[in-house]
């Protein structure tokens, strides 16, 4: 039974925003943070409602909203065919038992410790990918290196061999915007590319199966195997699924901590001085100023309130991570990048809330703070060329490339 909800504002009293003039806009801070100072909540013409604040991300965690599902692919006209059936089978666009079932035997197996043995490989990856561009001249890092360093890695814990790298990278640049909103003439090389990446990876679990070994995808079968309910795509998708949602999250966030901080020398030169002791903060305010999600999209099953607006039940609501991260009830001076800064809260926002907070947290930390710390420790001369880089508007914020010259 619905509650009956005490003398609510409606909807119609909130200010619009059309998600045109945030993302046109060269400056999506400065347009959140007047639509914040103006309400808790704002609507877009297409019916969406965006939560401003930090303590939105209740919402999250709350019985009154879902994750989405298939919807926002069927509202693009996508109804069957490998991208819808990708979606309808990984674990972040489901909900309840379905959702878990897919999600334990990954968290399982992507256990902590097995995470924090990746340091050591992110720290000497870092050094090979970057000791050859140690002479001054500019490399465009996001595609050298930011793009690199994941694809490495989960390759490494998948027991990719390197000679796979070259298209194991295309298929994640082609099949990466399965996630999020598909342009229509993209969609035959996205699902050509996603078939390709999924019998692979099919390929993959099979020969696992045939030959055990100490790794993770042997653990995450093993797993799978407990619980015989998941399907052949169910196991296989979470597998594809982790690879992409580790990509450009970690690329973009590596590109931007890093371009903020070489455009602000005095932290630079503070980090470079003991990058160990300084790796952690530095990667949560990265996280924070400049975050490559832009919000958590739910659905509101029944009639609720956010701060006193009345948001019907069937509403699609985004918690507003941009925004949530620069609320001032949380962080002082939030317009202020700064490493020092002792105010974030234990679990970052930028990985989400409750039962979909990010499963790939720890290794996304590792590999971020062991590159930044390698990078501080061999280029304290490092210098940002050219433009500061951009995050397109996305519900994952594509970076633009970016020049660095790496100096001793
Ligand atoms: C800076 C890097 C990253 C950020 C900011 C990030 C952020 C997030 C967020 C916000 C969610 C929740 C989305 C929602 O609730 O709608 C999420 C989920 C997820 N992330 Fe990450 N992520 C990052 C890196 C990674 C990595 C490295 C992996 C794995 C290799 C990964 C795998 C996943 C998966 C599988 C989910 C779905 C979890 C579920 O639905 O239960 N992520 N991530």
């Amino acid at each position: 039974m619905t509650e009956t909800l005490p003398a609510l504002k409606p909807l119609s009293e909130a200010p619009e925003i059309d998600f045109a003039a945030l993302d046109n806009s060269p400056d999506s801070h400065a347009v959140l943070r007047d639509l914040r100072a103006r309400a808790p909540v704002a609507r877009t013409p297409m019916g969406i409602v965006l939560a401003l604040r930090h303590h939105h991300l209740d919402l999250v965690t709350s019985d009154a909203t879902r994750q989405i599902e298939t919807e926002t692919k069927m509202m693009q006209g996508i109804f069957d065919g490998p991208i819808f059936e990708f979606i309808s089978a990984v674990m972040l666009f489901a909900n309840g038992d379905v959702h878990l079932r897919r999600r334990m035997p990954v968290s399982r197996a992507f256990a902590f410790k097995l995470m924090d043995a990746m340091r050591p490989v992110a720290r000497q990856m870092t050094e090979e990918l970057i000791t050859p561009h140690l002479d001054g001249a500019p490399v465009e890092f996001v595609s050298q290196f930011a793009a690199q360093l994941p694809a490495r890695i989960i390759a490494d814990i998948l027991g990719i061999p390197r000679s796979d790298l070259p298209v194991f990278l295309q298929w994640i640049a082609d099949t990466a915007e399965a996630i999020g909103f598909i342009e229509p003439e993209r969609r035959p090389k996205i699902e050509a590319s996603l078939v390709a990446f999924g019998a692979y990876v099919a390929e993959l679990i099979k020969e696992r199966r045939a030959h055990p070994r100490e790794d993770f995808i042997t653990e995450y079968l093993a797993n799978t195997a407990r619980d015989e309910t998941l399907s052949e795509m169910e196991i296989q998708s979470q597998v594809v699924g982790l690879i992409l949602a580790g990509s450009d999250t970690t690329r973009g966030s590596m590109g931007m901590t890093l371009a903020h901080m070489l455009t602000r020398r005095d932290q630079w030169d503070a980090f470079c001085a003991d990058p160990d002791g300084l790796k952690k903060a530095v990667i949560d305010e990265g996280l924070r100023f400049d975050p490559v999600i832009s919000g958590l999209p739910r659905i509101a099953v029944q009639d609720l309130e956010i701060d006193g607006y009345l948001i019907p039940g069937g509403t699609p609501v985004a918690v507003s991570i941009l925004s949530s991260l620069r609320d001032p009830a949380v962080y002082a001076d939030p317009d202020r990048f700064d490493i020092t800064r002792t105010d974030h809260p234990r679990w970052h926002p930028v990985f989400g809330a409750g039962a979909h907070r990010c499963v790939g947290e720890a290794l996304a930390r590792a590999e971020m703070e062991e590159a930044l710390a390698t990078l501080a420790r061999l280029a304290p001369n490092a210098e940002l060329v050219g433009d500061f880089p951009k995050l397109a508007p996305g519900a994952i914020r594509q970076i633009s490339p970016m020049s660095v010259a790496f100096k001793r």
